[in-house]
């Protein structure tokens, strides 16, 4: 399988032209790479969006170096979970599907947090990503109290039973669910590997649970949290994961490409 990478730049960076400059640096940092079994997706601002998506750009293509490839996708950071209509500032899936977009995070924490999206919410935004056939990158994870109060496990199989609620088994597989414990987003203190890992097992048991070992095998589960170029390898070789969810760092071109090559 091949290790998801997925870059969420959040609300950065300021303008179009420095959107531009970081994006041609990952660019030629990747040619540069000798990367193999890798998928890489950004996910930037939409206002950004178009700028991923032209011609001239690298998005949805192959970049071929020697017999390698990296495989490249862009997805946006949520939308809403209506078609069109009265919704002022918001953005539907089929809007994202119709601009390329192969991906989109939901369920942030960042969205639950500031902007109080609950799971019911969350729920109705993976099914109609799904409809609009994009996969859904879903966040879940605990935080740093509920971790304290030793709920993590209660609160990720919450999360995933009301987030995945009534989704059909053969719709699961377009499903990434992103483990990120709340309190190692942004704060530079990642988690262990061995909890890292408890909580990645857990998931795809409680999953098995809900629908099939088989569809669980098959799960993408990606790490997120204060991943670093020293921390990134771990992660997918120790832990078990299938990629990351990469914030700060993928601001920094020179370290989200030493990222892209520890995790090959
Ligand atoms: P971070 O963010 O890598 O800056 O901790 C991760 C995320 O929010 O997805």
């Amino acid at each position: 399988m091949k290790s998801l990478i997925v870059a969420n730049w959040k609300m950065n960076p300021d303008s179009l032209e420095e959107a531009k400059n970081l994006f041609n640096l990952i660019k030629r940092g990747l040619t540069k790479t000798k990367n193999k079994k890798l998928e890489v997706v950004i996910c930037p601002p939409f206002v950004y969006l178009p700028l991923f998506l032209g011609s001239s750009t690298f998005a949805q293509t192959r970049l071929r170096y020697g017999g390698s490839s990296v495989a490249f996708g862009v997805g946006g950071q949520d939308c809403f979970w209506e078609e069109k209509g009265a919704f002022t500032g918001e953005i539907s899936p089929v809007m994202l599907k119709n601009l390329g977009c192969q991906y989109v995070i939901l369920g942030h924490s960042e969205r639950r947090r500031h902007f109080l999206e609950n799971d019911e919410m969350i729920n109705k935004k993976i099914k109609a990503t799904i409809f609009s056939k994009l996969n859904p990158i879903l966040c879940i994870g605990e935080t740093q109290v509920e971790r304290d109060k030793g709920l993590t496990k209660k609160i990720l199989n919450f999360q995933i039973r009301k987030g995945l609620k009534g989704i059909a088994k053969k719709e699961i597989k377009k499903i990434i669910i992103a483990y990120e414990p709340v309190w190692a987003i942004g704060t530079g203190k990642s988690c262990s590997l061995k909890d890292a890992r408890v909580a990645g097992d857990f998931i795809r048991r409680t999953i098995s649970l809900i629908h099939s070992r088989k569809i669980a095998k098959g799960l993408r589960i990606l790490y997120g949290g204060s991943v670093n170029s020293e921390n990134a390898a771990n992660y997918i070789f120790a832990a078990n994961f299938q990629g990351l969810l990469v914030g700060g760092a993928s601001l920094n071109a020179k370290e989200f490409i030493k990222i892209l090559n520890n995790v090959t």
